[in-house]
Parts: structure tokens; C-alpha cells; sequence
């Protein structure tokens, strides 16, 4: 009994496409971690308002690693795994706790801004592929990331 893929996309497909979303898993993952800890510790007057914002995000970003790590597995291909694997294949830098809080808003802003040219640039090989699947779930996480980095954004200041 075969166990091979057959779900209408090949193989060389199937690895380009999961190659993308390994690397948007990488930066989501570790862009998690950053807002994450950037709730614990960011101080100030905003105290309030942004613990509750960075949970907000790292809440949507924790259940969306597990859609990306698992449209990996469905292409046939194994999720990476482990600090080490995603630290290969992120640009993310880790958090650094001793930040004021307008320097963390502004660090998350600009990781939110990687993680959508990640998933951006993951999107012609699924849409070659004819991979409407990962190209759907890539839209939803550039929907979700743009929205993030707005956010960050105009708690800046900015437009
Ligand atoms: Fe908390």
C-alpha cells in the first residue's frame, strides 16, 4: 500500500509551497514569543491598554502557528520544530525586556511588517501550484498581520 501523497499538487510544488510557510511559521512563532514577553514586562503610563493589546495579538498569532504548521504537514512535508529550527530560518531577533514601551510598539510594528513580506512572498508559489488552500490561509494571515502592524501603528502615533 502506497503512501504517497495524491492530492493533485507535486512534489516539487508541494516543497516550494511548504518552504514558504516554514519560514512564515519561523517568524510567526518568534514574533509570538517577543509580544508575548513584551506583555509581561512592557511599563509606563499605558501599562493597561497595552498588556491588553500585545495579549490580544499573541493570542491570534498562537492559534494560527498551529494552521500554518499543520497546512505544512497536509502538503506532505514535516513542520519544523524546536527554538534552533526556527532561529535558521527567522530574522525575528529575540525581545529585549529592558525597552520602553514606544520602542517595543515600535519593534512589534516592524516584526509585523516581516512576518506580511514572509507570507507575501510565500504566495506566487501556492497560487503556480494552484495550492488554494495555502493561498487562502496566506490571505488570512496577511489579513491578521497588516491589522497587527496598524495597530501598533496608531498606538505610535502613526496613520
Ligand atoms: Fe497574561
Amino acid at each position: 500500500m502506497s503512501t504517497q501523497v495524491n492530492t493533485g499538487l507535486d512534489a516539487k510544488a508541494r516543497e516550494a509551497v511548504a518552504a514558504g510557510l516554514s519560514k512564515l511559521l519561523a517568524d510567526t512563532y518568534a514574533v509570538y514569543l517577543k509580544t508575548h514577553g513584551y506583555h509581561w514586562n512592557v511599563r509606563g503610563p499605558n501599562f493597561a491598554s497595552l498588556h491588553a493589546l500585545f495579549m490580544e495579538q499573541y493570542t491570534e498569532m498562537w492559534g494560527a502557528i498551529d494552521s500554518v504548521a499543520e497546512r505544512i504537514r497536509a502538503l506532505g512535508q514535516l513542520a519544523p520544530q524546536g527554538y534552533g529550527a526556527f532561529g535558521n530560518l527567522t530574522s525575528i531577533k529575540d525581545g529585549d525586556p529592558e525597552k520602553s514601551a514606544e520602542d517595543m510598539l515600535a519593534e512589534l510594528m516592524r516584526d509585523q511588517e516581516t512576518i506580511v513580506a514572509t507570507a507575501r512572498a510565500a504566495l506566487p508559489a501556492a497560487q503556480e501550484a494552484g495550492d488554494e488552500v495555502t493561498a487562502s490561509l496566506l490571505s488570512d494571515r496577511l489579513t491578521a498581520h497588516e491589522k497587527h502592524a496598524w495597530m501598533l501603528r496608531a498606538s505610535l502615533g502613526g496613520k
